[in-house]
């Protein structure tokens, strides 16, 4: 990690005000949650046209649960990590206005995080497709432990994660304010993420078409990173914590 670039992005954040966070998988993979498009991702070892369309869901939803039922309990035991604390510190601090996340672990919210928008969902609870009954996470890792697919309590029917699967519209309120946020912002920070799934990846140049600016911190390339003001090529931890300490 670079200490300049973690100094000029601090120096960014402090005179570019309101400063709003995307985050997607890499911010996760320090607290045991693999991302999905890196060599040793989720999508190496599964297909997600098997196991994270909707379609795929309605056709074999038993198949579908085997994939979530393993996610979960990684999921459900993670902790989060010195970048997750960061952010909800910066934010504490008023530095950091809102965190728009691609992640369903809540991670952001146990670290403290006041306003996240989460829009793929999340797991904190399941739904049934037939009935609209909606059942609490630990309900679902209760079933989970005797069934491989939970089943609606009211119907009977597999109940279905409330995350968006490929095929699904985005939750409407969360992607409207997802992008009201990223206009409004003086500089979006985008963290682990490759920026490859739309309507997400389209955030950033909602900021930049309104004259704001563009920090990226991951490891690998993105789309945008030669529109980027900064690009920190590095652990999302150790630079928010860098950078936590840089705004002190
Ligand atoms: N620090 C910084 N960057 C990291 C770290 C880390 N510790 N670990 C991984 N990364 C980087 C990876 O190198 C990769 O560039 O984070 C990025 C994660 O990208 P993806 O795996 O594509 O995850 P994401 O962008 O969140 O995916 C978007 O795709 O399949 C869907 O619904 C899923 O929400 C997800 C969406």
């Amino acid at each position: 990690m670079s200490n300049t670039r973690v100094a000029r992005l601090g120096e960014l954040i402090r005179t570019h005000h309101p400063c709003v966070v995307l985050t997607g998988a890499g911010i996760s993979t320090e607290s045991g949650i693999p991302d999905f498009r890196s060599p040793t991702g989720i999508w190496a070892q599964y297909d997600p046209m098997e196991y994270a369309t909707i379609s795929a869901f309605r056709r074999d939803p038993v198949k579908v649960w085997e994939f979530y039922a393993l996610r979960f309990e990684v999921l459900t035991r993670a902790q989060p990590n010195a970048g997750h604390l960061a952010l909800a510190e910066l934010e504490r601090r008023g530095l950091v206005r809102a965190v728009v996340t691609q992640n369903i672990d809540a991670l952001h919210d146990r670290a403290g995080s006041q306003d996240v928008v989460e829009v793929h969902g999340s797991i904190r609870s399941a739904s049934c497709l037939a009935c609209g009954t909606r059942v609490p996470l630990e309900d679902v890792v209760a079933a989970l432990e005797s069934t491989p697919a939970p089943p609606c309590p009211q119907c009977g029917e597999i109940l279905k994660p409330d995350v968006v699967m490929f095929g699904e519209l985005l939750p409407v309120d969360a992607i409207d304010r997802a992008s009201a946020l990223a206009r409004e912002a003086g500089v979006l920070l985008v963290v682990g993420s490759t920026l490859e799934v739309y309507p997400v990846a389209a955030v950033p140049e909602e900021t930049l078409a309104a004259g704001g600016s563009l920090a990226i911190v991951n490891r690998g390339s993105t789309p945008y990173d030669r529109r980027a003001v900064i690009c920190i090529d590095g652990s999302a931890g150790e630079t928010l914590a860098g950078l936590a300490e840089a705004l002190c």
